[in-house]
C-alpha cells in the first residue's frame, strides 16, 4: 500500500500530521510517535541516528512512498544518509519552516525556541543567514516544554507558569518573528501567546510542510478511501487521547509499536 511515512519523537509530530492530512486528503498516512523515548532533544547524536533509522526503517516496511521527520531534532542530522539507507525520500521540515520565518519578518529579528540538540546544530541561523545576511536570530533552548505536551498538560494554569519561566530569558526581546522550532510546541500556542503577546508572528512547521511535499505526491498515491494510521512506543490511551484532541474529526487507527 503506498502514503507517507511521518515520524517524531512524540505527540508533536501530530502537528505536521494534521496539516498533511488536510493537504492531501487523498493519500494515505503512516504515523509513528516514539513516545516511549521521547523527549529527543537531550539525546547524543549516535541515539538519535539510531532511533530515526528504527523508525525510518519500521515505516519503510509499511510501503510509504516517502517519509517526512516532523521532528526538529532529527531533521537538523544529515539527512541525506538516512534517505541513502531508506530508499525513500526523507524530508526534514527546518527549510520551509525557516524559509517562511523570512517571509513573515518585517525586522529581520528572529526568535528561536527549540530544543539543545536542534539550537546547537545552528541549521535555523544558517539557513535564515543565507537567506538574509540582515536576518539576526535569538535562541533559546526550551526542552522543558516538551514533556508539558507529553503529558497532556496543554491549557493548564501549571502550563501557562511553566511557559512564562522558560520564555523570561527572551521576553520583551526585539524579534517580531517566532519559530516554534519543536512540533510539540505548537500545542501551547495560547500559552506562548499569553507571555509574549499578540503582536509576534508565529511560525511553526505544520504552516509551512505541505508544499515541499507536493512534488512527492504521484497519481498512483492517491486513493478513494484513504487510510490514516497511527503507532506509538509509549502507552496508546494516552497516545489517543492528545491524538484525537488535534485531530477529530478525521478517522484514524492507534496501535501500539514495538521499536
Ligand atoms: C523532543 O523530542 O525533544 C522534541 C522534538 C523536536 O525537536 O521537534
Amino acid at each position: 500500500m503506498s502514503g507517507i511515512g511521518v515520524f517524531d519523537s512524540g505527540v508533536g509530530g501530530l502537528t505536521v500530521l494534521k496539516t498533511l492530512t488536510q493537504a492531501y486528503p487523498d493519500v494515505n498516512f503512516y504515523f509513528i510517535g516514539d513516545n516511549q523515548r521521547a523527549p529527543y532533544g537531550s539525546r547524543s547524536i549516535e541515539q538519535l541516528k539510531l532511533f530515526s533509522k528504527e523508525l525510518i526503517t519500521a515505516l519503510v516496511d509499511m510501503d510509504v512512498d516517502l517519509i517526512v521527520t516532523a521532528c526538529n531534532t532529527i531533521s537538523s542530522l544529515d539527512l541525506k544518509s538516512l534517505e541513502k539507507e531508506a530508499g525513500v525520500p526523507i524530508i526534514g521540515i527546518i527549510e520551509a519552516t525557516a524559509q517562511l520565518a523570512h517571509t513573515e519578518t518585517s525586522n529581520h529579528q528572529i526568535g528561536l525556541i527549540a530544543t539543545e540538540k536542534t539550537i546547537e546544530s545552528q541549521c535555523y541561523q544558517r539557513l535564515l543567514k543565507e537567506l538574509d545576511e540582515n536576518n539576526e536570530l535569538t535562541a533559546l533552548a526550551t526542552p522543558q516544554l516538551v514533556p508539558l505536551v507529553e503529558e497532556n498538560k496543554m491549557g493548564t494554569e501549571e502550563a501557562l507558569e511553566r511557559v512564562k519561566e522558560a520564555l523570561a530569558p527572551i521576553k520583551g526581546e526585539a524579534f517580531d518573528t517566532l519559530i516554534l522550532g519543536c512540533t510539540h510546541y505548537p500545542f501551547l500556542k495560547d500559552e506562548i501567546k499569553q507571555v509574549l503577546g499578540n503582536q509576534i508572528s508565529i511560525v511553526d512547521a505544520s504552516m509551512a510542510v505541505s508544499d515541499p511535499i507536493k512534488k512527492y505526491i504521484r497519481p498512483d498515491m492517491q486513493v478513494s478511501d484513504r487510510t490514516i494510521k497511527l503507532f506509538t512506543s509509549g502507552d496508546p490511551l494516552q497516545f489517543e487521547k492528545i491524538a484525537t484532541g488535534l485531530l477529530a474529526p478525521l478517522d484514524f487507527e492507534i496501535k501500539k509499536i514495538n521499536l
